[in-house]
């Protein structure tokens, strides 16, 4: 089968969260199901930094305004379409961002532009290959299967939509709609139409083939009132084309026995070792080193983390004689009370304000304890990582949080399964308790021996997903043949 994903970001080329790492290690774990992936990015210019050797294979003298190419190029192992577009993307700042933090004013036309060469591509504009597949990832590429259906004419070819995040809706006013080559009829209940506005991400949900959420957990609380974010109704209203497939992690980029960021490589029978990451991860915080537990979080810093309850349990953590380690950027005052906290008890918090991912793979190699409040989480994958390094996992009980971790209580103690602890519902005093109870198994040597060994041991990689992605196409595909690479 050959498969078209369409992404506004992409591991290891550019990243600004989870979207990126599935995106990035998908392709190559469908590889092993007979499907075939190519991968259409907005030519960002970080992106022609790491690139070498792209091949022109169309141009668009006149696309919404401005020259363009479609350019092909590999990297790695992800063979990529990439839209070179510089009047949409040849800017300084991030993919959605500008340099001062606010979004791009344009990001209306930036994404749809994306999106309708997705899905020209899906009604033939490469002679020499289309795919039996489009998969669109969040608001983002959302508004590619209302082109198929509405613009290049490709409405026989299936489309999936998966939702990473429903908080981002792409939401616009409706007079965009006659500046990116629409219809006036989009703007209907039945497509794009959204409180007066139009939603890109609910004109995916009305008009892919199929649609996913990234844990089965959180395909049953997009549903609800308390967790649709306003697309409940939209999402509710096709049942049958709703499904959730848990993400899984790429385990040759997040292996402990050979990551390139850690002092000390180890697996689960060497685990000893991690004690020369732990004291390399204490040195670059600056703490000072002692007999407690150390808590971190690598995350973005938002209401959606709980990043603020990071802030509120940081001194009870130090009180107790542990550490605490943050690296994350996001809303400014939770920067600000985290920041506060560590100039409070320097020796004790570390708080780093930024996005690394070698720090981050340190966190996860040498940390004992990795903490995600998360109020709501679409599947999550920093609770994955922290697993396979061996740190423990202290989450709240929603989305995929719920659903990767076994919760230490009695029952999964004896039956040797626990492998975190897990809170509910979110909240500061809640998030105390666990860490009260993660200090005290962490004080239980043998009891946290086990845990890490049992998660360690848990496998979240790809494979099982990935076969539910293929059988999913598969069955989307008009005659079910399997199609020839
Ligand atoms: P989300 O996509 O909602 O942010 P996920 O848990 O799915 O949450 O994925 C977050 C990804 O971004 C992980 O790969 C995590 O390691 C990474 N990440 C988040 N914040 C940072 C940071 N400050 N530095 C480095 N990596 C980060
Ligand atoms: C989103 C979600 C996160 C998920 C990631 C990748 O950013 O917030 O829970 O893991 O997408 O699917």
């Amino acid at each position: 089968m050959k498969i078209l994903s369409v992404t506004s970001e992409i591991f290891p080329l550019i990243k600004t969260g989870g979207l990126a790492d599935v995106t990035g290690s998908l392709p190559k774990a469908l590889t092993g199901y007979n499907c075939y992936t190519r991968t259409l990015v907005p030519g960002y210019p970080t992106l022609f930094a790491k690139l070498a050797g792209a091949q022109r294979v169309h141009f668009f003298p006149d696309l919404f305004g401005a020259p363009a190419s479609l350019l092909e190029a590999r990297y790695e192992q992800l063979d990529l379409l990439i839209l070179d577009a510089p009047a949409l993307y040849n800017r300084p700042g991030g993919p959605y961002l500008d340099e001062t933090g606010r979004d791009h004013v344009d990001n209306w036309k930036r994404f749809a532009v994306l999106s309708y060469v997705a899905s020209a591509i899906a009604g033939g504009l490469i002679r020499t290959w289309s795919p039996d597949v489009v998969h669109t990832h969040d608001w983002q590429t959302a508004l590619t299967s209302v082109y198929m259906k509405y613009s290049t004419n490709a409405r026989n070819v299936p489309s999936v939509l998966t939702i990473h995040n429903l908080a981002f809706q792409g939401q616009f006013p409706t007079s965009v709609v006659s500046q990116i080559g629409l219809p006036p009829e989009v703007v209907s209940l039945d497509c794009l139409e959204y409180y007066g506005d139009v939603s890109y991400l609910k004109g995916g949900i009305r008009t892919a083939t199929a649609i996913t959420t990234v844990s089965p957990t959180y395909a049953r609380e997009v549903i609800s009132p308390e967790l649709g974010m306003g697309m409940a109704g939209a999402l509710g209203s096709r049942p049958r084309a709703l499904t959730g497939i848990v993400n899984g992690i790429d385990t040759e980029i997040w292996n402990p026995a050979t990551d390139a960021h850690l002092p000390a490589t180890y697996d689960h029978k060497s685990i000893r070792l991690r004690s020369r990451n732990r004291a390399r991860l204490l040195e670059t915080f600056r703490l000072d080193s002692g007999p407690g537990p150390i808590f971190a979080a690598v995350t973005r810093l938002t209401w959606q983390k709980g990043g603020d309850m990071l802030a509120e349990v940081a001194e009870e953590i130090s009180q107790l004689g542990g550490r605490l380690i943050v690296l994350g950027k996001g809303e400014e005052h939770i920067e600000t009370a985290l920041l506060a906290a560590a100039g409070r008890h320097p020796d004790r918090i570390g708080v780093r304000i930024g996005y690394d991912e070698a720090t981050a793979h340190l966190i996860h190699g040498g940390a004992d304890v990795v903490i995600q409040p998360s109020r709501f989480e679409p599947c999550g994958l920093t609770q994955l990582y922290a697993l396979r390094y061996g740190a423990v996992p202290v989450v709240s009980r929603t989305g995929g949080l719920s659903e990767t971790i076994i919760d230490a209580n009695d029952a999964a103690i004896s039956a040797r399964v626990a492998t975190g602890f897990q809170f509910h519902p979110a909240t500061a005093e809640n998030l105390r308790l666990s860490i009260l109870r993660a200090f005290a198994a962490y004080h239980d040597p043998k009891k946290w021996a086990r845990l890490q060994n049992q998660g360690m041991k848990a496998n979240f990689s790809w494979e099982r997903s990935a076969e539910q992605y293929a059988a999913l196409y598969a069955q989307l595909i008009p005659d079910r043949r399997m199609m020839p690479i």
